[in-house]
């Protein structure tokens, strides 16, 4: 198998399948019909060191490369992608930007409690009105004695309401435009952080995503992350990673979808043999299969260069818009194959179908990656 993986990997990809199958699985059903946020899980993911898997030991994290990081995301993708992006976020875009842009003692005070699982964190970019359009921000930082105070709405905010430190974008300088953009780590339990209730989403519902409302929300001189300005800098970066972690998301997800599809294709009659037999469904079966393999392979590349420290956005990109578009179309195929089944809650397919939505839309669409890539090649 390319690449060729470390004892370590593999051991770390082992723990993350025992522990998705034994803990995780068992619950994933109800706690999706219910929209019920797996607070205790993620406690446990804490304390396995699987919030801050790359971030090193002095500052709370697992310290491993980030392929076993990868490894470790799909393994709880294949069973509960809600987990797998509250995992994402707080590693790829909480925890990664402190640990590249942040101050000594932004890592004691920030990254050692966010990458050892006492608190989670989050990322503050999205607004109403600015999407994929990140430079449009309209949050305003307003400098005041000893610090900034922040005015405005963020949108679509990932562990917003369970999280506590959040990677936040505001406006510093609005005459600079792009480069007036800077970035803060925002304490959530701070007054004038408004958490609003969370959305009611088609997928992923026991992940928690909510709007969030700034009112003279304070942050310190010391809590700028990067220097004035790196705002989009900050952002962009921490993206690059959170592309990947996504992207392995999406694998996971598309590795269950085939899995299950294979089970059934075996078991489920029609025209006298199991429909595996008719070669409709096994060529639905082997176009999955080969999706699946070429987006890994794809994360897997992105993944081992983000831990060389290689700039990776072309890779990132193009591996999230491959895998999370192949997924999409992964779990289509799975609906289809398991016929009126695939539409039932009962069967999980039908979360598998909702959940792998969202992976071409947040933390840039496809579209978005479409523009990173053509960039990157014309460069
Ligand atoms: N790493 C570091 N810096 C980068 C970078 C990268 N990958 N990409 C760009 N930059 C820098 C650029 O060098 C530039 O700085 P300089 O001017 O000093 O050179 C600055 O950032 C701005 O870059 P651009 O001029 O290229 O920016 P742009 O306005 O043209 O936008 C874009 C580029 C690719 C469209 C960008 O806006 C983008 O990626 N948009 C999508 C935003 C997105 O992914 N949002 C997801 C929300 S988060 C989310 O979903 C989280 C969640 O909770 C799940």
């Amino acid at each position: 198998m390319f690449p060729a993986f470390t004892e370590d990997q593999l051991a770390i990809r082992d723990a993350a399948r025992d522990f998705a199958v034994n803990e995780i699985e068992p619950g994933a059903m109800a706690r999706d019909h219910a929209a019920e946020f797996p607070s205790d899980i993620i406690r446990q993911l804490g304390e396995m060191g699987f919030m801050g898997m790359t971030v090193p030991e002095a500052y709370g994290g697992a310290g491993v490369d980030y392929l076993s990081y990868i490894l470790a995301l799909e393994e709880i993708a294949k069973v509960d992608a809600s987990v797998a992006v509250t995992m994402s976020v707080n590693n790829s875009v909480a925890c990664a930007p402190i640990l590249v842009f942040g101050t000594e003692a932004q890592k004691q005070k920030y990254l050692k409690p966010l990458a050892s699982g006492e608190v989670l964190g989050g990322f503050m970019l999205t607004e109403p009105d600015a999407g994929s359009d990140a430079a449009a921000l309209k949050c305003r930082a307003t400098k005041v004695e000893g610090g900034w105070q922040l005015n405005g709405a963020k949108a679509w905010i990932t562990n917003g309401g369970v999280g506590r430190y959040f990677v936040t974008m505001a406006v510093t300088h609005p005459e600079l435009g792009k480069k007036g953009i800077s970035a803060f780590v925002l304490d959530a339990e701070r007054p004038g952080v408004h958490m609003a209730k969370p959305e009611e989403k088609m997928g992923l519902r026991s992940s928690k995503t909510v709007m969030v409302t700034l009112e003279d929300a304070f942050v310190a001189d010391d809590d700028l992350l990067g220097g004035p300005g790196d705002g989009l800098k900050v952002a962009l970066h921490g993206l690059d990673g959170g592309r990947i972690g996504i992207a392995a998301q999406a694998v996971g997800i598309a590795q269950r979808a085939l899995n299950e599809s294979i089970a059934y294709a075996r078991t489920r009659h029609s025209f006298g043999k199991p429909i595996g037999e008719h070669q409709a469904i096994q060529t639905y079966l082997a176009e999955m299969e080969a999706r699946v393999q070429a987006s890994r392979l794809l994360v897997y590349k992105a993944a081992i260069m983000r831990n060389e420290g290689q700039p990776c956005t072309l890779e990132a990109a193009t591996a999230k818009l491959f895998a999370t578009e192949s997924a999409v179309w992964v779990c289509d195929r799975a609906v289809q194959i398991f016929g009126g089944y695939g539409y039932s809650r009962e069967y999980v397919v039908e979360r598998l179908y909702r959940d792998v939505r969202v992976t071409t839309i947040y933390e840039g669409t496809s579209e978005i990656q479409r523009i990173v890539v053509a960039r990157s090649l014309l460069k």
